[in-house]
């Protein structure tokens, strides 16, 4: 039999996350372990302090100085990200991986236009000159729907809405190709129009490139829309580290039926039904009779 080829783009094996004396917890996450294939739009589901943001900075090298990944290894496209020098993550940042955050008016500058700051990017990893930069992130800034590129490039962040700042972001993530994007809750301050826009951005762009997205959020609707597969973290039944987030396994099914997040509310009518040919799948550390029950509702 001819197995299909996985190539995968971020594998996370065994990932345990350490955080400072005196923390609510002695550990972020531990035994994490999933893996995010090119061309797939893999949901990492979990409520608020189950750990994603940690995970997704591990990943980039952003965690801040008093938190360490202590355990496992983060390997993108192959090598294990945690063993890099700052030097080598600063080269595969934006080049092999980006990042679209919550809120862009926290990630981007607010004393320089819109058309620099994708500027500087380009000018750290490219050749290019400085008219094929202008022309390429007018391209860019097309290819995500901004309107009157033109005047975006020489717009402060200040003057663009939400939902434009959200598109500068992912123009900014997506303009050198990287092979795996992570996107932490990159709708939730939007209103429901402006995210379903950009759900489907991501959706449309990370086809066209082949893009491996870990797509972090604690809404069902979102993960009805756009995920291939969902990764559910919660806070761990294991007695020995009673509360330190991990891959759920249906050993925790019964607590994860307890959680608010878990349960996708019926009369929030654009989080139903999913549609048939957009049902995800489930990673097999976060499956189980939980993961069933979920889908199911989702497809009610
Ligand atoms: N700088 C920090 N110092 C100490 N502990 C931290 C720090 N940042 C995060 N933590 C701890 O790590 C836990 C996980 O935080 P994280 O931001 O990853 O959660 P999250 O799942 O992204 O939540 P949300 O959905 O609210 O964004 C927090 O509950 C907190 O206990
Ligand atoms: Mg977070």
């Amino acid at each position: 039999m001819i197995m299909p080829v996985r190539n995968t783009v971020l594998d996370i094996i065994n990932l345990g996350v350490a955080l400072p004396a005196g923390a609510d917890r002695p550990f972020a996450v531990r035994n994490i372990s999933f893996h995010v294939d090119t061309g797939e739009i893999v949901c990492l589901l979990g409520e608020s302090g189950s750990g994603k943001s940690i995970i997704a900075q591990t990943v980039m090298g952003l965690l801040p100085k008093s938190i360490r990944a202590t355990e496992g290894e983060v390997r993108l496209l192959g090598e294990d990200v945690l063993r890099y020098a700052p030097d080598q993550l600063r080269a595969v940042r934006g080049v092999r991986m980006s990042m679209i955050f919550q809120e862009p008016m926290t990630a981007l500058n607010p004393v320089m236009t819109c058309g620099e700051q994708v500027d500087e990017m380009l000018t750290q990893h490219t050749a290019l000159d400085a008219g094929a930069r202008r022309k390429r992130i007018l391209e860019v800034f097309a290819d995500v729907k901004l309107p009157e590129p033109e005047r975006i490039y020489a717009s402060y962040p200040h003057q663009l809405s939400g939902g434009q700042r959200q598109r500068i972001m992912i123009a900014m993530a997506l303009i050198l190709e990287p092979a795996l994007l992570i996107a932490d809750e990159p709708t939730t301050a939007l209103d429901v129009t402006t995210q379903a826009e950009i759900l489907r951005l991501i959706r449309q762009l990370q086809r066209e490139h082949q893009t491996g997205v870990l797509f972090i959020t604690h809404d069902m609707g979102v993960v009805a829309e756009i995920a291939d597969r969902v990764v559910v973290l919660q806070l761990c039944c294991n007695r020995r580290s009673s509360r330190t987030p991990r891959c759920c396994s249906t050993r925790c099914r019964a607590s994860i039926r307890r959680r608010a997040w878990w349960r996708p509310s019926r009369s929030r009518r654009r989080y139903s039904p999913c549609a048939s040919s957009r049902r995800p799948t489930w990673d097999a550390t976060g499956s189980g009779a939980s993961a069933k029950s979920l889908r199911r509702s989702m497809s009610t």
